[in-house]
């Protein structure tokens, strides 16, 4: 007693004379995209989801904000999720070059968007990296080299400066893919919310010290999964595009990446949040699916959600649009200034040995634990947003022989986990399954932030809608006890670790999609309150706490099927580069122009901070590049022949432009540059051009043919 209130006292002390710091702020933005082609996409777990090209070009953005005392860096990237052994080599990296103070375990948060459109095989756990043919270092390398260099940038960049915070409402983006799981909560406590989704739109606004804005971070609950899992070119889908909106509303007609305002658009409780807000329908029928299944003529197949747009691209524009649109209006209102010391902390923790008092049903405390990891029937079948390819059913409670033994065949569970899982059944004992390394993590990382009394939970999975509301209740409840400080909780989703989705205790019971990928058991999300709750605690009383048991380094037993690029060739009598497919000699706005190259493999080299693709436009100056293959308008498709000998030789790029109201008529020409590989010379840059051809504008009276 007599010890938190001089702690209250210190703290108070601490805060009023810290009120007054000064902020150092830092934003950069650099690319993380993968292999466009040939590399399996991490999210809808579909192994015939290969990529073939680029919609959208994938970037990390990093904010990085000092007190003059502590440093807290923050970063949103275009991929499915963070894993451990990324941010491993990312800390290692950055405290190779600035030391350990200004990067560390503790004030580091990576976060991804959770794209389903980004090649996958970078999280080094086997039940994530298996449906990618394993490992895939040349994704790997390409997040950790783009997470470090956006973070380079803002460190480069830092200058006195001031954030505000205010917090918005998209009422039309988002709906619950589950609702029979949320509906399980009590009614007391549905009560308190309009909707069963969170419509909050959360936004931290940086400007420097006269005014000048310069980022902006998002946070909205939603899965970015517009694009469905027909979709074959690499994209950061919804979000990543509402980024890309509000990038070039602020940056002055730079191209996308290129800016110097960086806005993000952070992942938060997505865990049952679908963008597909038609709903589910029966593609079959037309009919809606079956509730609690989510299937038709009890086929999860059929059972699929889409809209609000006709096709996937329609979709995902309007998605993007209508958060962009809400962002940018918060933006525009003064919002509250955040002032106050920058303070954070991270704990590792194994899951299957934690335990937690709880208070059932009947009023009784009893001690529960966290179980060994275990995926649940459920989980094959999949969501509304990609349903599995087997047989299998969402809300299953049941378990079967055939499975049982498939099972059983890969590892067999202990009963215990049997117990500790149920009403699951398990369909995967993951957390048994050790060849040839771990399948699913048991240490994760969990890490708060604190900017003033903004606070940020760094949660390592994917917190349903209610399970990100209680987080945000109990700490809140944490800083008004211990602090008296009516805290802002703003939950990052899919940090640091990727452990699948964390559901309540009640919606775990009916195990839709998201209770069956609740890895950890019906008391994850308590151990999770209970985990965050300290974190915070300590982070106010200033205590420190064991670093937790840190995970292991599997870097060497990663196996991967991946083949490499071992040779391209042209077609006969052709270059690198030809232009194969002319343009016509006249377009008009809204036109598509389509022009193919003989093209080398784009593996050869990811082309960060630059393009395979340029759009042209003659100026009195020479052609001036205004669009890229990161450009909403641009599509890029790579078509790969294979030869006679079994390995990849030649390969065309097919480039789509769509001419839209933004550019000018005039005269245009499309660029394509890439590399090749040979055994003699290496991999060797080339490019070419298409002819020159004109552009008109859509106004059908100056049409000349
Ligand atoms: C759906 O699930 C709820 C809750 O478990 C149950 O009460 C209801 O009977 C189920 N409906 C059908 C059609 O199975
Ligand atoms: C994906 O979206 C397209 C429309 O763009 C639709 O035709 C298709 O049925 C959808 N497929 C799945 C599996 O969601």
């Amino acid at each position: 007693m007599q010890t938190s209130a001089l702690l209250f006292g210190v703290t108070l002390i601490m805060g009023a004379w810290h009120a007054n710091a000064e902020y150092k702020i830092g934003v950069g933005i650099a690319d993380v995209t993968g292999p466009p082609a040939e590399v399996i996409f991490m999210g809808y777990a579909k192994l015939t989801q290969k990529g073939e090209g680029l919609h959208l070009r994938q970037f990390a953005r990093a904010f990085i904000i000092d007190d003059g005392i502590s440093r807290l860096t923050f970063v949103s990237a275009d991929i499915g999720m963070m894993g451990h052994a990324l941010r491993r080599v990312i800390l290692r990296q950055l405290q190779e070059k600035y030391g350990d103070l200004l990067y560390n375990e503790h004030n580091v948060i990576l976060s991804g968007t959770h794209t389903h459109g980004g090649p996958g095989g970078y999280l080094m756990d086997v039940v994530f990296d298996i449906t990618c043919l394993g490992f895939v270092q040349e994704t790997f390398d390409a997040i950790v080299d783009g997470i470090v260099k956006a973070i380079e940038n803002a460190h480069n960049k830092m200058v006195d400066g001031e954030i505000y915070y205010d917090v918005g409402q998209v009422l039309d983006a988002n709906i619950n893919r589950s609702p029979s799981a949320y509906d399980q909560n009590p009614e007391e406590e549905k009560a308190e919310y309009e909707h069963n989704v969170d419509k909050e739109l959360y936004q931290l606004k940086f400007k420097t010290k006269d005014g000048k804005p310069i980022g902006v971070i998002n946070w909205f609950a939603v899965h970015p999964t517009s694009m469905n899992n027909t979709n074959h070119l690499v994209t950061s889908d919804n979000v990543g595009y509402a980024a890309i909106l509000f990038e070039d509303s602020m940056n002055n007609g730079a191209l996308p990446g290129r800016g110097e305002f960086v806005a993000a658009f952070a992942s938060a409780n997505l865990g049952d949040v679908s963008p597909n807000i038609k709903g589910a329908k029966c593609i079959n029928t037309g009919e809606n699916c079956d509730r609690n299944t989510s299937t038709c003529g009890g086929l999860a197949t059929y059972c699929i959600a889409s809209g609000p747009g006709n096709d996937i691209y329609e979709s995902t524009s309007i998605i993007a649009n209508r958060i962009f649109a809400e962002a940018m209006n918060v933006f525009a209102s003064t919002g509250r200034k955040i002032s106050g010391p920058i303070k954070s902390i991270h704990q590792f923790v194994n899951m299957p040995e934690q335990t937690v008092e709880i208070t059932d049903d009947l009023g009784q405390k009893q001690t529960v634990k966290g179980c060994v990891p275990a995926m649940g029937y459920s989980f094959a079948a999949g969501t509304t947003d990609g349903p599995g390819e087997f047989d299998f059913q969402q809300g299953t409670v049941t378990s079967n022989e055939f499975w049982n033994l498939v099972r059983d065949f890969l590892q067999q569970p202990e009963p215990d986990d049997i117990e500790c899982h149920a009403p699951k059944p398990i369909l995967l004992a993951t957390g048994r399954m050790k060849l040839p390394y771990d399948w699913q993590p048991s240490i994760l990382s969990t890490q708060v932030a604190m900017i003033g009394d903004l606070v940020i939970a760094a949660i390592p999975g994917e917190f349903t809608t209610m399970s990100g509301r209680r987080m945000r209740k109990a700490l809140n409840q944490v800083a008004k006890e211990v602090s008296g400080v009516d805290a802002t909780v703003i939950i990052a989703g899919l940090s640091n670790t990727y452990t699948d989705y964390i559901t309540t205790f009640e919606e775990y019971q009916v195990q839709r999609y998201e209770g069956a990928s609740t890895i950890y058991g019906p008391h994850t999300l308590s151990i999770h309150m209970q985990q965050y709750r300290k974190l915070l605690k300590a982070l106010l009383t200033g205590e420190s706490i064991p670093e937790g048991p840190v995970p292991e380094d599997a870097t060497d037993k990663q196996i991967s099927f991946v083949t490499p690029v071992i040779l391209d060739l042209p077609e006969i009598k052709r270059h690198f580069g030809d232009c194969l497919v002319q343009p016509q000699n006249e377009y008009h706005i809204g036109d598509t122009v389509t022009v193919q190259f003989m093209s080398g493999h784009p593996r050869n080299n990811l082309r960060h901070g630059g393009s395979y693709l340029h759009v042209e436009r003659q100026t009195e100056d020479g052609w001036e590049v205004v669009a890229t293959d990161a450009s909403w308008d641009t599509r890029q498709l790579t078509l790969m022949f294979w030869w006679k000998r079994t390995f990849l030789a030649s390969s065309r790029v097919t480039i789509y432009w769509h001419i839209t109201e933004r550019y000018t008529p005039g005269i245009y020409r499309i660029s394509h540059m890439g590399h090749s590989k040979s055994p003699i010379n290496g991999i060797v840059p080339y490019e070419g051009s298409s002819k020159p051809f004109a552009v008109f504008t859509s106004n059908r009276i100056y049409r000349r043919f």
